[in-house]
């Protein structure tokens, strides 16, 4: 799947004087059935997360407080997204390389995960990754 698959998805966002709603279905607003959700929380100024990819997981990134930057890559391309509010999300589709950086004090990352955790379904060398891409060999040249 190419870098373009991943993009924005807007959520529904019911406004109300009490305050506003935002909900997700699977296989309705995001493109697959959810079987876990994790987040990511307490994050530490400067730290980052991520650096892998996966080979056939899908997920949806969402900010649910605060901000961070994530990063995708498919060994050719490169994108940065800016997440700061929580009624959008980013589809990342399989094979993507993703970084999350810039984490903003109290952010928290929530994501929507089409399989349980799998460590098998992980890449997490850069070289393996784009290997596994079919590109040729880039060691020693910048990411
Ligand atoms: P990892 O996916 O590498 O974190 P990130 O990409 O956010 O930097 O996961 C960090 C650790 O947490 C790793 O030891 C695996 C474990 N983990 C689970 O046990 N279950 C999960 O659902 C996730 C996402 C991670």
């Amino acid at each position: 799947m190419p870098l373009s698959d991943c993009r924005q998805i807007n959520l529904p966002k019911i406004t109300d004087q009490r305050g506003n709603l935002t909900f997700v279905e699977g296989g309705n607003h995001i493109p697959f059935d959810i079987k876990r959700v994790y987040y990511l929380y307490d994050v530490p100024g400067g730290s980052d997360r991520g650096e892998h990819a996966h080979k056939n997981l899908h997920q949806f990134v969402v900010c649910m407080s605060g901000s961070f930057d994530l990063l995708l890559k498919d060994g050719t391309n490169d994108r940065r997204f800016h997440l700061n509010r929580s009624y959008y999300g980013i589809y990342v589709c399989p094979m993507m390389w993703r970084y999350l950086d810039n984490f903003s004090s109290g952010a928290v990352c929530m994501v929507l995960a089409s399989e349980a955790y799998d460590e098998s379904d992980y890449i997490r060398d850069w070289d393996e990754y784009l290997a596994a891409l079919q590109i040729p060999d880039r060691s020693g040249l910048p990411r």
